[in-house]
């Protein structure tokens, strides 16, 4: 197993070395550094044997798979730097969408270092659940297998090309963000309308979550039956669908254009960083 490099140790980056962590990965083939010094003395606290780096290129002199976990503006410098001291053995892993994996090639054309984004979802944290992987022209059968392999240890990698990266982003990695935010207005109301006490329905609420999952997860029921099974014939939980079913009616088909109307205006963004 090769070591393993993390430029940028924020929110997500420190997810992925803790989920990698979790799944085995020995702390002695983790390296990581990044832009301020506290968040990694914050990983160093945590994770006593992981090596921290000053900078991209010493991170680069002992690690030769490296996942470049920053925002995607600040991306594209990392990679420009990198582009003038990388070796023939590294592999660069982005994890961010609105760079496309052949503009990060494009950047390492010197190089000519084999890129894969991967995006990462907070839910990997379980070593469960969807990342979405696109693999650039450099990658050989052989690497694919083996960055498959690294992927498998934290969740179930979903190939995507690049014309569904949104789409695909908005449901694997900010999907969490979204069920939690209508988890929570559900809460919400129950205790507003009803008096129930916001812990007992936060209890309740967190508890039925889990035991939906597992029963995703034993595949004996899927969406559709799940909605299905509930709702007997003239009952409750029909009228609450109903109320349901009429207020959401745009609520998803407002939001996808959303979040595609930002995701191009941060297309553009990249684009004019790609042509400084
Ligand atoms: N959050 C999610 O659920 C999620 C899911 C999938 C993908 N992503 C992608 O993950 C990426 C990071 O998101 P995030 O939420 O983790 O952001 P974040 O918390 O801001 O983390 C980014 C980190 O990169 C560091 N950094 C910036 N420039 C650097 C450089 N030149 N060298 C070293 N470190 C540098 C920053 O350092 P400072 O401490 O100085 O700011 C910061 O700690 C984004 O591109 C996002 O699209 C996020």
């Amino acid at each position: 197993m090769q070591q393993l490099g993390f430029i940028g140790t924020g929110s997500m980056g420190s997810i992925l070395l803790e989920s990698f962590i979790k799944a085995g990965i020995p702390e002695e083939m983790i390296h990581v550094t990044n832009r301020s010094v506290e968040k990694v003395r914050n990983i160093k606290t945590k994770f006593k044997h992981v090596s921290d780096h000053s900078s991209s290129r010493s991170l680069a002199d002992s690690a030769e798979w490296i996942f470049v976990c920053t925002k995607p503006a600040d991306m594209v410098g990392v990679l420009k730097d990198m582009s003038t001291y990388l070796k023939s053995h590294h592999v660069i892993i982005t994890i961010t969408s609105p760079l496309q994996v052949e503009e990060a090639e494009e950047l390492l054309y010197k190089t000519k270092t084999p890129v894969v984004r991967f995006i990462p979802s907070i839910v990997n944290l379980s070593l469960q659940g969807p990342s979405l992987v696109t693999f650039g022209n450099r990658c050989s059968n052989r690497l694919q297998n083996e960055l498959n392999q690294l992927f498998n240890l934290i969740s179930s990698p979903i190939s995507i090309t690049a014309d569904m990266t949104r789409a695909a982003s908005d449901l694997a990695s900010c999907g969490p963000a979204f069920i939690s935010f209508l988890v929570r207005q559900m809460i919400k109301g129950a205790v507003e309308e009803t008096g129930i006490k916001e812990g007992t329905a936060l209890k309740i609420t967190e508890s039925m979550l889990v035991a939906y999952g597992e029963l995703l997860r034993g595949k004996q029921f899927d969406l559709a039956t799940l909605q299905k099974r509930v709702t007997v014939p003239g009952g409750v939980t029909g009228v609450g669908l109903d109320v349901l079913e009429k207020n959401t009616k745009n609520t998803f088909h407002d939001m996808f254009k959303a979040t595609h109307k930002k995701y191009a205006n941060d297309r553009d963004h990249i684009r004019e960083l790609l042509n400084k």
